[in-house]
């Protein structure tokens, strides 16, 4: 029997796609570059499933005139703001994400990010590396402790419960807001607000850990800066969307925060320059998930899902 056509869109590790390659007539995208969207749906014609990641967006638009023969799009990614979920829905095509196997790396750079924001990480590097490290003096780069302080974390799925483990040696109160409480097994002390404006002015740091939705895009907006504590720290691994990025240099400028932690921006790649010039910001690339055992993890788990489909199971990740 010939095997399912499965295009992988971007170099995913070599593990996922020997794997890819041994289970399926895998097409490969060697060189790592970006489809357009008129791109994906010329391709769709010669494919069975599509293993995308972020980087494609299947619009509306898109998903309307993707071929029939597409039956399946098993992202590697957990968030799905890429793909319209209803217009997958309405055409038959099943969709799957990658929970779970993300959630550590995610929160090491959560971690990374408090850190970096509070302790003034790209300044001093910067310093260091152009040459103008001419002074010490106990006044000098003086940032903000982390430890014994209190986080606040929004949305408590997977990842943000990943982050309030990996914050436990920083004896942090944990606080959080979540459509629903949590129960008081997973909960463990951490303290439930029923609403962000609540959390937002009860805790030092901020984490943002919820979906980009359209309920949460700007959730961070000049109301909900002017609520947090004055000289608070905000850190996303989210996504961009959830933050009006015009009202967080204002709130940066001003000094209501001190500083901010940010992996994800509105516009990707590229960022904002404009944030890049605040010296009181610590920036990374979109680069929560990338380590190596988690591109494994992810590679597999979206082909466990296709194996799953093909095999005519349920994929254990299906969210249409
Ligand atoms: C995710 O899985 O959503 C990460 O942001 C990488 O795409």
């Amino acid at each position: 029997m010939s095997k399912p056509v499965l295009w992988i869109t971007r170099k995913l590790s070599d593990a996922t796609e020997a794997r890819a390659a041994r289970d399926y007539d895998v097409i490969l995208n060697p060189e790592d570059r970006v489809f357009s969207g008129d791109e994906i749906v010329a391709m769709s014609a010669k494919v069975d499933a599509i293993l995308p990641c972020h980087s494609e967006i299947f619009s509306a638009d898109v998903v309307g005139r993707l071929s029939d023969r597409v039956r399946i799009i098993a992202n590697h990614s957990v968030g799905v703001d890429h793909c319209n979920l209803p217009a997958c829905k309405e055409h038959g095509i099943v969709v799957t994400n990658t929970p779970d196997v993300l959630s550590d790396a995610t929160a090491e750079i959560a971690l990374l990010l408090m850190l970096g924001a509070a302790r003034r990480a790209s300044e001093g590097d910067r310093l260091v590396r152009s040459g103008q490290w001419t002074t010490w003096s106990p006044s000098f780069m003086v940032g903000r402790q982390s430890t014994g302080k209190k986080l606040g974390i929004v949305g408590m799925g997977r990842v943000g419960l990943a982050v309030r483990k990996i914050v436990a040696g920083l004896d942090m109160e944990v606080h959080y807001s979540n459509r629903r409480r949590l129960p008081p097994e997973t909960e463990a002390g951490a303290i439930y607000h029923d609403s962000v404006e609540d959390l937002l002015g009860a805790v030092d740091v901020v984490s943002l850990n919820c979906p980009s939705t359209p309920e949460t895009m700007n959730l961070m907006n000049a109301q909900r800066f002017a609520l947090m504590k004055p000289g608070a720290i905000l850190v996303n691994t989210a996504r961009g969307s959830l933050i009006d990025e015009d009202a967080l240099i204002e709130a940066l400028k001003s000094g209501q925060l001190f500083a901010a932690g940010l992996d994800v921006f509105k516009t990707e790649p590229g960022g904002n320059p404009e944030l890049a010039k605040l010296d009181n910001v610590f920036l990374l690339p979109h680069i929560g998930s990338a380590t190596r055992e988690t591109r494994d993890a992810m590679g597999f788990r979206a082909l466990d899902n296709l194996d799953a489909f093909f095999a005519g199971r349920e994929p254990r990740d299906r969210l249409v």
